[in-house]
């Protein structure tokens, strides 16, 4: 995991060697929607490990089945994935397979095709949210408008920005600037920190529209 000169110090970069390739795969626009669905999925389970890295352990004693001895457990993190919908619903599998006991909220959000602005149709978390780890997910950080406005609904259920972390796929810089200004304490995960935005506010390189590359729709 890299920390890029530049940037905040909380954007990660998942640099992993599986990391890029899974994700050269899904840049490339001959990647069906099964495929692209299950590369997904996986890239979002490593950036789930890395996203809890900061966990607590605690000390347990265990018995193998030569000795016992002291071991360790994860001590009472209880976690939240929000993904922003639609494309985000496609990271929840991968993380919930590494954390079964998290809980998911939704907020659903879609960008207005000319001013490129958020607009959000669906919002519903987890009646404890403030007490939980948050990790937002979603593929695409372009603008930054989606990002921004669901980690203002998250702090707005009084979740402290300390404990609320972003997990995309790929992030455009003015994506990684916009959530910086929201909030300089939130950390971002990213597998990639692409060149610039199209004059659609689509990312460039990229891998197109997420949304519809996970569910088939175009
Ligand atoms: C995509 C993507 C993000 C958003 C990113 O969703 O999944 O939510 O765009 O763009 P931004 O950083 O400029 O806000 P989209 O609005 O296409 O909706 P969809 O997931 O329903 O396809
Ligand atoms: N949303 C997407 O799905 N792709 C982009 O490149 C930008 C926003």
């Amino acid at each position: 995991m890299a920390n890029i000169p530049g940037f905040s110090k909380n954007v990660m970069v998942i640099d992993h060697p599986m990391v890029q390739h899974k994700l050269t795969l899904l840049r490339d626009k001959e990647t069906g929607s099964k495929q692209f669905r299950e590369l997904i999925k996986e890239l979002a389970m490593f950036e789930g490990y890395e996203a809890t890295r900061h966990f607590q352990l605690e000390p347990t004693q265990v018995t193998t089945p030569i000795c016992q001895t002291t071991a360790y457990t994860l001590k009472g993190r209880k976690v939240a994935i929000v993904p922003i919908l639609r494309a985000g619903l496609g990271m929840v599998e991968g993380i919930l397979e590494l954390i079964p006991a998290a809980r998911v909220g939704h907020i659903g959000l879609y960008r207005d095709h000319e001013t490129h602005l958020p607009v959000e149709y669906y919002c519903k978390f987890p009646e404890d949210i403030e007490t939980r780890e948050v990790l937002i997910v979603d593929p695409m950080l372009a603008t930054g408008g989606s990002a921004s406005a669901a980690i203002e609904f998250i702090k707005a259920r009084g979740v402290p920005s300390e404990r609320i972390r972003l997990l995309v796929i790929i992030a455009a810089p003015e994506g990684i600037q916009t959530v910086v200004d929201t909030d300089p304490r939130i950390t971002i995960y990213t597998c990639a920190i692409d060149d610039h935005l199209d004059e659609s506010a689509y990312i460039v390189p990229g891998l197109g529209d997420a949304g519809d590359r996970i569910f088939g729709t175009k």
